[in-house]
């Protein structure tokens, strides 16, 4: 199959270009300076001179703090640039998978949000990507919406991708211990949306390593337990503590039910995840 990936220096990106390349698929991968997805020209001619099977869409505005502050071009990204591609992909006949984000709820319910839940977005991120989602799906009704969240993964600046580099040079980190998220590894994520790409599945999927999800607090534990560093290096802390300038849902808990129900398998534990992605 013939991959166009967007956003290529980003870290899911790039670990869909190399789960793909794994594959034997045939890659082509797009960093911002050469495919900017917010133009709609640049993202049509790409698409018609590449000829892609399937495009999917890494690319993001994802600096939720600094989207309070930004938000042209939080939608521009986040919200134009995935209908953009939806029509090029419609256009040309390649499947077009974009990934949304665990935000678009408003974290207010304690379980785990099914893809039948309504969303209620907070911040100008949550809100971009929300309006991505619905203006995908009126463009293309082939398009596949995948909502994740917590990704980490190599070659990753988050918080949770930076934490066994902080633990190994033997930094004292401090962890919030009052969200609650689905931890899901980079990688397993490529695997998925790859899988996504060679089948007829349209409309919002949820996609997370399985488990029962934790806090940062805990996911920083269990890093450093694999790592054998004592848990003392990271203290817990309220998510009001830091005071961020964007909401965040209190507990973003993706259940992955739609693709249960058509008989996917479950992602590999959050724990075996962060076993792998450790010890790589
Ligand atoms: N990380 C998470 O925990 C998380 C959770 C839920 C959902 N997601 C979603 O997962 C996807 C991948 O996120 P990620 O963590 O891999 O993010 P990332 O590492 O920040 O990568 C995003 C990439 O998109 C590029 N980009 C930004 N605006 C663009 C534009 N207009 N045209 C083309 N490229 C553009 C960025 O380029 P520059 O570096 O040049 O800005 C960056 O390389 C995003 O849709 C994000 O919303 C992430």
């Amino acid at each position: 199959m013939k991959v166009l990936v967007t956003g290529a220096r980003g870290m899911v990106a790039r670990a869909v270009a190399d789960y793909c390349r794994s594959i034997g698929d045939e890659v082509v991968a797009l960093e911002r300076a050469e495919l900017d997805i917010s133009n709609r020209d640049s993202g049509r001619d790409a698409v018609a001179s590449n000829s892609p099977d399937a495009i999917i869409n890494c690319a993001a505005f994802t600096d939720v703090d600094g989207a309070e502050s930004n938000e042209k071009a939080a939608y521009a990204a986040n919200s134009d640039g995935p209908q953009n591609l939806a029509a090029a992909a419609k256009e040309f006949g390649a499947k077009f998978i974009t990934i949304s984000t665990d935000y678009v709820f408003d974290g207010k319910f304690d379980g785990f949000y099914t893809e039948g839940d309504i969303p209620a977005p907070l911040g100008v991120y949550a809100k971009s990507k929300y309006a991505g989602e619905l203006r995908t799906a009126e463009e293309n009704e082939s398009a596949v919406i995948v909502r994740s969240g917590w990704i980490y993964g190599h070659g990753g600046t988050n918080f949770l991708s930076v934490i066994p580099e902080l633990l190994r040079t033997g930094k004292h980190i401090t962890a919030i211990s009052d969200s609650f998220g689905t931890p899901t590894f980079a990688r397993d994520l490529a695997r998925r949306l790859r899988e996504l790409a060679s089948t007829n599945v349209a409309g919002v999927v949820h996609v997370t390593n399985a488990g029962e999800g934790s806090t940062y607090y805990g996911v920083a534990c269990e890093m450093a337990d694999l790592l054998g560093i004592d848990r003392s290096h990271i203290t817990p802390i309220s998510d009001a503590d830091l005071k961020r300038p964007a909401p965040r849902p209190n507990s973003s808990k993706l259940a992955t039910k739609r693709l249960a129900e058509l008989s996917f398998d479950e992602l590999p534990d959050w724990r075996d995840a962060l076993r792998r992605f450790v010890k790589a």
